[in-house]
């Protein structure tokens, strides 16, 4: 299996009003066309400046649209073909990674990742030909080492952490959203923005206090040119990371300095884990040091497709924090993942639903060809179509799903109930017209007939010579009977 490196850009915010009003310089410059970024160290102006280079460098004219465009694109692609992707936002606090993932919706350039990412699956999912999509979204936070479901009905319950043979980690109980259209995944990543925790600091005054992640998983159902089907299921993870911070400049104390810390502790566990992946000697990967890092496992060596967009300030007054990160993405480009398209998972939810179906169908046709339609049809009360064997479903939100399906189903069956009902009925109708006819002709053949015996009794002198018997005739509701031959259009 080809492995492929975490790909890493910088984005280097402009100046913020407090650095320019400390009257701060910039220290940091870019070269757009080669992914390079400077840094002047401040106290030592006649060193030359240090040199990172990465997948990308992103100055502060740049917008948001652009860099996803160009970097972001092509993992949220290979989402919608069956890869996991993760895109995270790292640097220290007031840098810029809400601003990157979340964005303002104005000017619309600055949009943020994470909505034009479910812009981009819809539309995927809009132009694709035979195939049916899944798409469901989470939103979570890790608040003081504690996860907590943003979408969930209470947003401060703590969730556990669980491992699985085949998924991996993943968080027991957090709610899952079938998301049809754009509008309703904004609504979810509003709902879950305003639950995130977020505080001021002299630093930021809209601090984001905890690590948060949307996910936007897809399962994608097709059938091939001979009939087969093929299930895929992709993942995308959208991190926005707390910031480091030091306590002197963000002035953080009580419940501000309580979260700092855990902030810093797991950001350092990501560090660590970011440096024992690209340390070939290194056996033992500190992932279960923290839950972001364990949530980020698969991200980090594992089977998926990541971008870090390390965020900058420019400004000197940040220049030790500023040289941290861009040594930390440095790092970061050189860990191996190994992504794969997740083909034929076996929790999807699709393949149930579509085995859900075969298996109403089947019912269906086993009630259709029984004969027993007369029966059904002579009951009066809805039919319970299926009697289906009901399976415990991992969500209500999923629940929901499979019997908005079932309801489909029953309700396509009783209309078509109803449609062989009245057939039925109207073919009734024209057989009790059609033995009406058949009598009110027999009536006036058996008076024709004794009129003309009577006759021939007369002319004969009491002998007749006609016999009444005829072909078998059906009646529908008395069965066989002998009577007369009827005219052609009778029989
Ligand atoms: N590229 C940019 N262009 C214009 N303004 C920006 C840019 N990046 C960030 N800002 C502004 O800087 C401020 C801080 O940004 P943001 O909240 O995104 O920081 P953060 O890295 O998420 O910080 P924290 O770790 O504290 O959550 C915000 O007011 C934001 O609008
Ligand atoms: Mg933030």
């Amino acid at each position: 299996m080809a492995s492929e490196s975490v790909k890493v850009v910088v984005r280097c915010r402009p100046m913020n009003q407090r650095e320019r009003e400390l009257n701060c310089q910039a220290v940091v410059t870019v070269d757009c066309a080669r992914g390079q970024c400077f840094i002047q160290n401040p106290g030592a102006a006649d060193e030359p400046p240090k040199q990172f280079t990465f997948d990308g460098a992103y100055y502060m004219d740049h917008v948001t649209e652009q860099i996803y465009n160009e970097i972001a694109y092509p993992l949220v692609e290979g989402v919608t073909e069956g890869y996991n992707g993760t895109i995270f936002a790292y640097g220290q606090t007031g840098s810029g990674k809400s601003f990157t993932m979340q964005g303002l919706p104005d000017p619309p350039s600055q949009r943020g990742i994470i909505p034009r990412a479910f812009e981009h699956v819809f539309e995927s999912v809009q132009c694709a030909e035979n195939t049916k999509f899944l798409v469901r979204a989470s939103y979570l936070e890790i608040y003081n080492e504690d996860v907590r479901d943003l979408l969930g009905p209470d947003t401060k319950q703590k969730l556990e952490l669980k491992e699985h043979p085949e998924k991996g980690v993943y968080v027991k109980g957090l709610s899952l959203h079938t998301v049809h259209s754009v509008a309703q995944c904004e609504r979810i990543m509003e709902t879950g923005w305003k639950n995130r925790s977020v505080g001021y600091t002299l630093m930021n005054k809209d601090s984001s206090r905890s690590h948060s992640i949307f996910t936007i998983s897809i399962e994608i159902y097709t059938v091939d040119e001979r009939g087969k089907d093929h299930l895929r299921a992709g993942k995308l993870n959208l991190v926005d990371l707390a910031g480091s911070e030091r306590q002197s400049k963000t002035g953080a104390t009580g419940e501000r300095l309580k979260e700092a810390t855990k902030i810093n502790l797991s950001l350092s566990a990501l560090g660590n884990v970011i440096s024992a992946l690209v340390d070939g000697r290194c056996k033992h990967i500190p992932y279960r040091d923290s839950k972001l890092t364990r949530l980020l496992q698969d991200s980090l060596g594992g089977n998926t497709k990541t971008l870090m967009v390390a965020c900058l300030s420019p400004a000197d007054n940040n220049y030790d924090e500023t040289l941290s990160t861009l040594r930390y993405a440095n790092r970061a480009k050189n860990i191996k993942n190994k992504p794969r398209i997740n083909e034929d998972p076996k929790d999807a939810l699709l393949r149930e639903y579509q085995e859900e179906i075969k298996r109403l169908k089947a019912i269906l046709a086993q009630h259709m060809s029984h004969g027993s339609l007369a029966a059904m049809l002579s009951s009066q009360a809805p039919p319970k179509p299926v009697q289906v064997e009901e399976k415990p479903l991992p969500t209500p939100v999923i629940q929901q799903d499979t019997e908005a399906e079932k309801q489909l189903i029953r309700e396509e069956y009783e209309e078509r109930l109803a449609r062989l009902k009245a057939d039925y009925e109207a073919e009734q109708e024209s057989r009790a017209r059609l033995e009406e006819d058949i009598t009110a002709m027999r009536n006036s053949y058996d008076m024709k007939l004794s009129t003309l015996e009577e006759n021939l009794r007369k002319e004969t002198g009491g002998h007749t010579a006609l016999h009444t018997a005829g072909p078998t005739l059906f009646n529908p509701h008395t069965g066989p009977q002998v009577g007369p031959q009827l005219p052609s259009f009778c029989r």
